[in-house]
């Protein structure tokens, strides 16, 4: 029997309110990305996930299809526990070999939908009777402190979303995952690897616009929620390579002077022509670099696996006995 439980309240309308106006009161201006996924914005994200120049989600993909028996082998049988599980495609390809020949597992995903909770908690029952779902509604950090109470446990966090962290906000996450985890317990991590600047920008430029729709989302959400005023067709997608950081910066182009509202606190920012506002970083790693910093954290690798053109990899962590 499929269980959602609740451990918060969604963000609230004065919660984003409040998130605008200190971005756009900082310099360079910025948004918190997590604003990026409303109804629309999610819908978006999983079309970008189909489109021809994204080929994270396929490499993962195929990496997962490969590895899991291996996975499987290695940790033995452990609680799956999602970060950020979404519409949980990928996570089948585990579970297909963690419920193999009928055997019982725990899956709790994790997500801030409890509507895409329910619709993947119901497929995943269907399609693997022995797998029993326990879907947590909420933020990652409130899902950590119940890691002890799963027993043997692997922590699922895929798609390369760690890479939308900043430097403070990775530190602030692997030591809170540190801190939950079992000795003994494991994490899987997808992570999208640095590569040549063009493969990279395309992926976040595609020839369609779903990415620039997405990105342009965001300020019609600040429209419909607090009557921002925007003129949405003044506004550009950009998504840069920074090879000193490391990092796709993907920002919005205000191409005309504009006046933003915000109306539940009765505040209004000027943007002017040529200003950029940040809305999401994504960062790319190299192998040797990661697993010497989530060896600070007590987390050894215990296995690496990459796509046949090296574009992404999938690390079983594990921490210290
Ligand atoms: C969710 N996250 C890993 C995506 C990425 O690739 O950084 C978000 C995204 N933004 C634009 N395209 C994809």
């Amino acid at each position: 029997m499929m269980v959602v439980s609740t451990m918060t309240s969604p963000d609230t309308v004065l919660d984003f309110a409040h998130a605008v106006a200190l971005g756009l009161s900082d310099r360079p201006r910025w948004l918190p990305s997590r604003f990026l996924y409303d109804e629309r914005g999610s819908e978006l994200f999983e079309q970008i996930c189909e489109l021809p120049e994204y080929y994270l989600t396929r490499a993962e993909a195929a990496i997962l299809r490969r590895v899991a028996p291996v996975l499987r082998r290695k940790t033995g049988p452990v609680t799956l526990v999602e970060l950020g599980s979404g519409s949980s495609v990928k996570t089948d390809l585990l579970l297909a070999a963690y419920a193999e020949e009928g055997a019982s597992v725990r899956y709790v995903p994790v997500d801030v939908s409890a509507s895409i909770l329910r619709t993947a908690a119901e497929r995943i029952e269907e399609t693997f009777p022995s797998v029993n779902v326990s879907g947590l509604h909420g933020e990652f950090e409130q899902a950590l402190p119940l890691l002890e109470d799963y027993g043997p446990v692997m922590l699922l966090f895929l798609g390369s979303s760690i890479g939308n962290f900043n430097q403070a906000e990775s530190l602030a996450f692997w030591r809170r995952v540190a801190a939950a985890l079992p000795r003994g317990g494991w994490v899987l991590l997808g992570v999208d690897l640095a590569k040549p600047a063009a493969v990279l920008e395309a992926a976040y430029n595609d020839a369609a616009g779903v990415t620039a729709a997405f990105t342009r989302n965001l300020f019609a959400r600040m429209n419909r929620e607090l009557g921002a005023g925007l003129d949405l067709a003044a506004i550009g997608h950009e998504a840069r390579w920074n090879p000193e950081w490391q990092r796709i910066e993907i920002g919005a182009r205000f191409h005309r002077r504009q006046t933003l509202h915000v109306e539940p606190l009765g505040r209004r920012f000027t943007i002017e022509p040529g200003e950029l506002v940040m809305t999401e970083i994504s960062r790319k790693y190299s192998l040797p670099n990661l697993t010497e910093y989530l060896r600070c954290f007590g987390l050894a690798t215990a296995h690496t696996a990459t796509d046949d053109q090296r574009r992404f990899a999938v690390l079983l962590l594990q921490k210290g006995e």
